[in-house]
């Protein structure tokens, strides 16, 4: 059983490090194009967290917006938007917020509430939402472990800065999304991203930069966190995106994430992403040109080794692979031979193929499969 789920934060600053300024009104940070992607990571997630001084400030919903993203979520058997908590000290929240409000598809929200306040919480926001003990002093750890039992395994963090500061020194995040706004709030009082605390990513231990994209004016940069280095944060990663597979009673859910010599994320892939019969491996290499000069030095980061042997398809990832001329896959999961032949890291090797497996993160990538691995039904690749 994880002790907490895969926490992702997303935050927009100014470039000179505010997450809003010191006026009434919310300071918005983020253009068009970045918005979406938020609506998109929202929508990926099973949980939305923020701190109490958010609701109170910003009054955010904390829904997912696209109709699209939505009956996406639904058609892979998800509710309809992810579940919105927060966490106070103080239980002192406004039922009228808009986080309390309950749209069509929206489920009770959790308030995790410091006990000295939990009967005066209850007592304002029960009928509205459900107040739950999280301890004295209230603690985030707590948070996320009783977010993972309550089946949450993705949760988006999206501030502010108090909150993100407890999750962060903490080291209980996996991904940090930041985006950066061109220009200056230049005021004293503003909050700012990151208040001074003992941060685990300091200059010994720095994060992995993964992905830089432009949306209109605003920079938006994804670093990996948590314990490794590159290469086990970013399969990390790769187990993560096999939670967004439709699901499938017949084969594994697999994820995985071409990265070029240099660090960037080229292109990933889940199985049946595009086709029903869809490897991971096969659909992130199908995204690629073929002449990409950086093929030539990549690695594919897999959730499980790559079919050496297949059913559904004439040509194995490993053909896949090879045809692509990558010198290098990581593998979490050896695949059980009772499935297929197998043979995957094998032919691999054997083909010159640097393989890399880190079977620590093996019981993340088969927990993403656990309906699978009982007795029965038998899965086929
Ligand atoms: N730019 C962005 O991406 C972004 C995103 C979100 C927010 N923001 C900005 O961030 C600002 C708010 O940040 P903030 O630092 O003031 O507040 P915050 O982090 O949103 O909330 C802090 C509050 O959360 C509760 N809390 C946090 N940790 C707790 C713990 N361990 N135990 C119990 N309660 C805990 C407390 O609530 P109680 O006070 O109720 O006890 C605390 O006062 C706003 O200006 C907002 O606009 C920006
Ligand atoms: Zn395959």
């Amino acid at each position: 059983m994880p002790t907490r789920p895969y926490v992702l934060i997303s935050c927009a600053m100014s470039v000179d490090g505010r997450i809003d300024d010191t006026g009434p009104d919310r300071l918005l940070l983020s253009g068009p194009a970045d918005l979406a992607r938020v609506d998109e990571l929202r929508a990926s997630c099973d949980a939305i967290v923020v701190g109490a001084s958010t609701i109170r400030r910003d009054d955010p919903r904390l829904l997912v917006r696209d109709p699209e993203l939505r009956v996406r979520r639904l058609a892979t058997a998800r509710p309809e938007h992810p579940l919105r908590v927060t966490l106070t000290g103080t239980g002192d929240l406004d039922p009228a917020a808009r986080f309390f409000a309950a749209p069509a598809g929206a489920r009770r929200p959790l308030v995790y509430c410091a006990r000295p306040s939990v009967a005066v919480a209850t007592a304002r926001l029960g009928t509205l939402a459900d107040v739950i003990d999280a301890g004295a002093p209230a603690s985030v750890r707590f948070m996320l472990a009783d977010l993972a039992v309550k089946g949450c395994d993705r949760v988006l963090v999206e501030g502010g800065a108090t909150l993100l500061r407890e999750v962060l020194t903490g080291g209980l995040a996996d991904e940090l999304r930041l985006a950066v706004a061109p220009f200056f709030v230049g005021e004293e009082g503003a909050p700012r991203f990151a208040l001074p605390g003992r941060y685990p990513a300091g200059p010994a231990n720095p994060m992995t930069l993964a992905e830089v994209s432009r949306l209109d004016g605003v920079v938006a940069l994804r670093y990996l966190l948590g314990p490794g280095g590159p290469d086990t944060r970013f399969l990390r990663a790769a187990i993560e995106l096999a939670r967004q597979c439709p699901p499938s009673d017949t084969a594994f859910a697999v994820g995985a994430i071409v990265v070029s010599a240099a660090g960037d994320i080229m292109a990933t892939g889940f199985s049946r992403e595009q086709q029903p019969q869809d490897h991971a491996e096969e659909v992130a290499l199908r995204k690629l040109d073929p002449a990409d000069p950086r093929l030539a030095t990549a690695t594919l980061y897999s959730s499980l080794v790559p079919c050496g042997a297949r059913a559904s398809r004439p040509v194995t990832c490993v053909q896949h692979i090879l045809a692509a001329g990558l010198p290098r896959v990581v593998f979490a999961w050896d695949e059980p031979p009772i499935f297929t032949e197998g043979g995957g890291a094998d032919q691999l090797r054997a083909a010159g193929i640097t393989v890399v497996e880190l079977p620590e993160l093996a019981g993340a990538a088969a927990g993403v499969n656990a309906h699978l691995t009982g007795p029965a039904p038998r899965p086929r690749r």
